[in-house]
């Protein structure tokens, strides 16, 4: 009987351990989405302090503080739980959600040492939990938080676009994300520090996340028949795609994740990139970094490999086998740990691969991605690999038990309670530094979603082709240059009672420099829209209102923001508008 059972047992190693991943991921969600909601006010249990919608980055105070609002974790994070909304998994988030967006409304206009909205200042990576600006030497800016912000609320825009009207998400959402586009547009092309607020130079997480908000934001624009910035939008994505290429080193098999900061570059940042832009669209596209591109998996093992040696709980683990990662190898903060987002990301990666590949029923390996997948069947060569052979199945089905190594890795180093820090410690694997971390909680639901099949919304990521020369910012579309000007037609529809006109008054001089007094009279031929065409300065960011006068004195202006619109460089353009 005991003979029966151990030999029993032995059969079913791998099952065992999939059902203690399964177990672990059972405790932990709600732990993990419970300590996500503590750390967002106003009523977070860990939270306190915080204004309504900010989401701190950790409870510590001491060792590290980080009792402060990061714009890129905060994004993050709020993507995650967009993602369960408009996913139907959890309904009762629409209340935080609003309360982002009011606070990240609030936070992009709070002046700070990165510059003002309109100079800079929405690249300050993170702020006070009261809103207030940060005033102390940091590693500033960091050009990944506009673009991140901009994807989670495009995701909440969409959702909003189906549940109510275009007027009303023009209204309430499109100023934000356009303030946070215009931003990535315009500044894509300059240094950034990177994720880990480190390296001052490009960075492979931030571009890749750039373009991705740009060709999201240029679809989103065009629902809202905010027409005049998806030309621009669209150069500008065209352009990082072209400039996302050159991180990608052939030599070396894996993504460079930063171009300055004397590194080997192997780092998380790649992995993160590949999830956060996974589009499950887009199959296993190597141009964007699809999780199952031959790029991003040849890297995921070059980066996964580069922690095999140097960590102390990594010893006696086979080399195919799932090791404790974290942000890159030549790591020294806090001592150097693998990080739990880190170790979360390699399985989020790998379980994302195994989603598209289920979905189109086969997988290739390539001469690039060749070693990763030689790591669990020596023989295997390049091909690709219908869902009925026998090759499929071996490599599918070892990539499962390597991603779930990843989650085990994580379970194991998890204390009981279930609480996640920032990192565990690299000789015994104790948790270090900053404990609930925010984006360790949201990390941890987004792999173990992507093990249960989940995806977010795509982006548009399918069938992008790469400029065959790489522009600037400057170049192609993006930049000012032109002196000229372009007509202008604003149409606006406003019932009036007789006595009563509309006109116009914005930013420029020929709009009158936001004067009433000497705002430009509309034209009621199509009452109820009323016309004029103004000629504005070429390839500029205008502002402008409409307001209401009764026998000519003022009576009310539109209610906030101003309607704001990127000029042409020639041409005309035709502005349609609804009195606000
Ligand atoms: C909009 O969303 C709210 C909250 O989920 C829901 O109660 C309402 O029915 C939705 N309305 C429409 C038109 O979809
Ligand atoms: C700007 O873009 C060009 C073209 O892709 C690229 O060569 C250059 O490195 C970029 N510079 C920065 C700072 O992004």
């Amino acid at each position: 009987m005991r003979v029966v059972l151990l030999s029993a047992l032995s059969v079913c190693v791998s099952v065992l351990a999939q059902t203690s991943v399964d177990s672990y991921i059972a405790t932990e969600s709600p732990i993990a989405k419970a300590g996500v909601l503590a750390n967002i006010g106003p009523s977070g249990s860990k939270s306190q302090g915080a204004k309504a919608g900010v989401v701190i980055a950790s409870p510590s105070t001491t060792n590290p503080d980080y009792l402060f609002t990061w714009t890129r974790d905060s994004s993050l994070v709020f993507k995650a739980l967009i993602d369960q909304f408009v996913s139907g998994a959890d309904t009762t988030l629409l209340g935080q959600i609003q309360n982002f967006v009011a606070a990240q409304k609030i936070i992009q206009q709070v002046s700070n040492p990165s510059g003002t909205v309109s100079s800079g200042g929405l690249g300050e990576p993170h702020y006070n939990i009261d809103e207030t600006a940060f005033t102390a030497a940091w590693g500033r800016p960091q050009r990944d938080g506009p673009a991140l912000r901009a994807t989670a609320t495009i995701e909440y825009a969409n959702w909003l676009l189906k549940n109510t009207s275009v007027a009303n998400v023009v209204s309430t959402l499109w100023p934000t994300i356009k303030l946070d586009l215009d931003y990535v547009a315009a500044d894509w092309n300059q240094t950034t520090f990177d994720l880990w607020e480190e390296v001052s130079s490009s960075s492979f997480f931030t571009t890749a996340v750039q373009h991705r908000a740009l060709r999201e934001g240029a679809a989103l624009a065009t629902a809202l028949g905010q027409t005049s910035v998806v030309a621009n939008y669209n150069t500008q994505a065209a352009n990082t795609l072209c400039f996302l290429q050159s991180y990608w080193n052939p030599t070396g098999g894996y993504i460079t994740a930063n171009t300055g900061g004397g590194r080997s570059g192997k780092d998380a940042n790649t992995a993160l990139a590949s999830i956060h832009t996974f589009d499950p669209a887009a199959g296993c596209d190597a141009v964007t970094f699809q999780p199952c591109s031959d790029r991003a998996l040849s890297s995921l093992k070059v980066y996964v490999d580069s922690f095999r040696s140097i960590y102390t709980i990594n010893s006696g683990i086979a080399s195919n086998a799932a090791v404790a990662t974290g942000r890159y190898p030549e790591d020294s903060y806090m001592g150097g740990n693998p990080w739990y987002l880190a170790t979360a990301a390699v399985a989020e990666q790998l379980y994302d691969a195994l989603i598209v590949w289920k979905a189109q029923g086969s997988l290739s390996v390539t001469s690039v991605s060749l070693a990763f997948f030689q790591q669990f069947l020596p023989s295997v060569t390049a091909g690709t690999y219908a869902a009925s052979t026998s090759t499929y199945t071996t490599l599918t089905a070892a990539v499962k038990t390597f991603a779930d190594g990843f989650i085990a890795v994580h379970a194991k180093y998890t204390p009981s309670g279930g609480g996640l820090a920032e990192q565990y410690s690299r000789s015994n694997g104790v948790p270090v530094s900053a404990v609930d971390l925010t984006w360790s909680y949201a990390a941890a639901l987004t792999a173990f979603g992507a093990r249960a099949g989940v995806t977010s919304p795509g982006w548009g990521a399918a069938g992008l082709t790469v400029p065959t020369t790489c522009q600037t910012s400057g170049s192609g579309g993006g930049g000012g240059g032109s002196t000229g000007t372009v007509a202008v037609t604003f149409n606006v529809v406003a019932t009036t009672v007789i006595g009563e006109d509309i006109y116009i008054t914005g930013s420029v001089p020929s709009l009158q420099n936001w004067s009433p007094d000497t705002a430009l009279i509309l034209n009621p031929d199509n009452y109820p829209t009323w016309s004029i065409t103004v000629n504005v300065p070429a390839s500029s960011d205008i502002q402008y209102k409409y307001i209401r006068k009764f026998n000519g004195v003022l009576t009310s202006w539109e209610s906030d923001p101003n309607n704001d619109f990127q000029s042409p460089s020639s041409g005309s353009l035709t502005r349609n508008d609804v009195w606000r």
